[in-house]
């Protein structure tokens, strides 16, 4: 059912997130039927142009992003009506009075998207506090990335909260609306299978790989500042982290869940100088191939600056120190140019206390549940049977208990991660965003990793495009006598 009917003031909007994700995912609710009657969407950006124009350039972009099966002449029609464009200096507060002649009905309900650097968002905010176009009702969205590290990230904190309460903020981090990702709280708290085994006792360690195969795709500039701890393990891994980690909410409501999230931050060992050797491998990816094409190394990407040190794919041990997670290191990889896109988590179970079968297939004997994040978003739990044949005696197999949820669900359409955000800001639903207190918890434990390998001088290790990353980030868990989880 269509929320309450909103004003949506997209600031950003002919930038590459608007027009490639959040102009898609409100087309999609107004197919789905959840944009509510009289809701409507001011674009705003500094190009001169006119709504017809901008309804014809969002028409088009719409046309290419949205698959060919999802995409109806008239939805797109009564979707484009709901747009107005208006021309807007960001920084010139005079002209944000024209806002509130747009507003028109203040009785619906105001979300501020804003799709902008964040260097904008301190701007923006007081703009529209200048003009009193904001109330304490007001919702304001976000993107990441939230500063470069804890002293930054505060600057742009603080600048929100001089006009927003924390209860008005929705900072994105797409990867919590991802379908499986929420499939996570589910499976931990709806399945006491699951709950029960949940810790030290029954875990032995767990495993994070967020790959992808694309390179650098033009945003060297931003990217070479950022790096991939910066760019994934801060925001997306750190998050991931903490759904797998945290200890059962009493309710689902926004702050049971984010005050759990924070514990688990707070509890993440630093890793220090004596660790860097075993706990964390840099790498940066050199020429190769992907998809069978050659391609080119991150410092011949174009815009390259030579002699860049900065990370492309980062592997690390993490550890949580707590009662239920003492002992049980979680194994994180994430990194560009790598063989497939590809994001799953593995939790491996210990084995059974006492083991009676043939002694070579000990290795086999724990079980394991994958969670596949993308593609084929689903589970398995790999489980041990006896093989079939008279002549197998009692030896033992892995297979998997499957639930692929395209399948399973009959093919019901997954919606992306945007659809599903823009959806709970509508309806002021925050258990899906980021709170301040986990931003910054999360930028500190960063900010000391980098520190340290700063200090230590840990260079990034070169590997191959189109490889698993450099071969210290195999070491780093064959040390501990385990290997990366690879589908048989
Ligand atoms: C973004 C990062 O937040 O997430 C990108 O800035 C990355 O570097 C992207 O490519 C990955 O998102 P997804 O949804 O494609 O896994």
């Amino acid at each position: 059912q269509p929320h309450t009917r909103c004003d949506l003031m997209m600031f950003g909007a002919l930038g590459d997130l608007a027009q490639r994700k959040l102009f898609p995912a409100l087309y999609q609710l107004e197919r789905s039927g959840l944009l509510a009657p009289g809701s409507r969407i001011l674009a705003l950006a500094r190009d001169n142009a006119d709504t017809a124009a901008i309804r014809a350039r969002l028409g088009d972009r719409i046309k290419k992003h949205v698959p060919a099966g999802e995409f109806d002449a008239a939805v797109l029609t009564r979707f484009l009506a709901r747009v107005d464009y208006l021309c807007l200096d960001f920084t010139d507060t005079d002209g944000y009075r024209s806002l509130n002649t747009w507003r028109q009905d203040s009785t619906a309900s105001l979300i501020v998207y804003m799709a902008t650097l964040p260097s904008m968002y301190g701007v923006i905010a007081r703009n529209l506090r200048d003009v009193s176009c904001c109330t304490e009702h007001t919702r304001v969205v976000v993107e990441k990335p939230i500063g470069h590290d804890l002293e930054t990230s505060r600057v742009i904190n603080d600048q929100l909260a001089e006009v927003f309460n924390e209860n008005q903020l929705f900072r994105i981090d797409h990867y919590l609306g991802k379908e499986t990702v929420q499939n996570l709280i589910a499976l931990r708290f709806a399945n006491n299978l699951f709950a029960s085994q949940w810790d030290q006792n029954h875990i032995s360690h767990v495993e994070i790989t967020v790959a992808e195969s694309v390179g650098i795709e033009g945003r060297w500039g931003y990217f070479d500042k950022a790096g991939q701890v910066r760019d994934m393990i801060q925001n997306h891994l750190l998050q991931l982290l903490c759904l797998i980690a945290m200890d059962p909410p009493s309710d689902l409501s926004a702050d049971s869940i984010r005050n759990e999230k924070v514990k688990v931050l707070k509890a993440l060992r630093p890793i220090t100088p004596d660790l860097m050797e075993t706990h964390l491998v840099r790498g940066q990816y050199t020429a190769g191939t992907s998809a069978g094409q050659p391609v080119p190394g991150y410092l011949e990407e174009d815009g390259a600056v030579r002699g860049s040190t900065t990370e492309t794919f980062v592997a690390l041990k993490a550890e949580i120190e707590n009662w239920r997670w003492s002992g049980v290191p979680f194994y994180i990889r994430t990194g560009k140019r790598l063989p497939e896109k590809l994001s799953q988590i593995i939790i491996h179970f210990k084995p059974a206390p006492h083991y009676i079968f043939d002694p070579d297939q000990k290795h086999l004997a724990n079980n394991k549940l994958i969670i596949r994040l993308q593609p084929d978003e689903g589970m398995a739990l790999q489980i041990l049977t006896k093989e079939q044949g008279l002549d197998k005696g009692m030896r033992l197999r892995q297979g998997p208990l499957e639930l692929t949820f395209s399948e399973t669900f009959d093919a019901e359409r997954i919606p992306d991660a945007y659809e599903r955000l823009l959806w709970e800001v509508m309806k002021g639903n925050q258990y899906l965003f980021v709170r301040r207190d986990e931003v910054e918890f999360a930028w500190r434990w960063v900010d000391q990793v980098i520190r340290n390998w700063e200090d230590f001088g840990l260079h990034p290790k070169r590997y191959a495009a189109g490889t698993w990353g450099p071969v210290a980030a195999i070491a780093m868990i064959t040390r501990d006598g385990r290997s990366w989880y690879e589908d048989a």
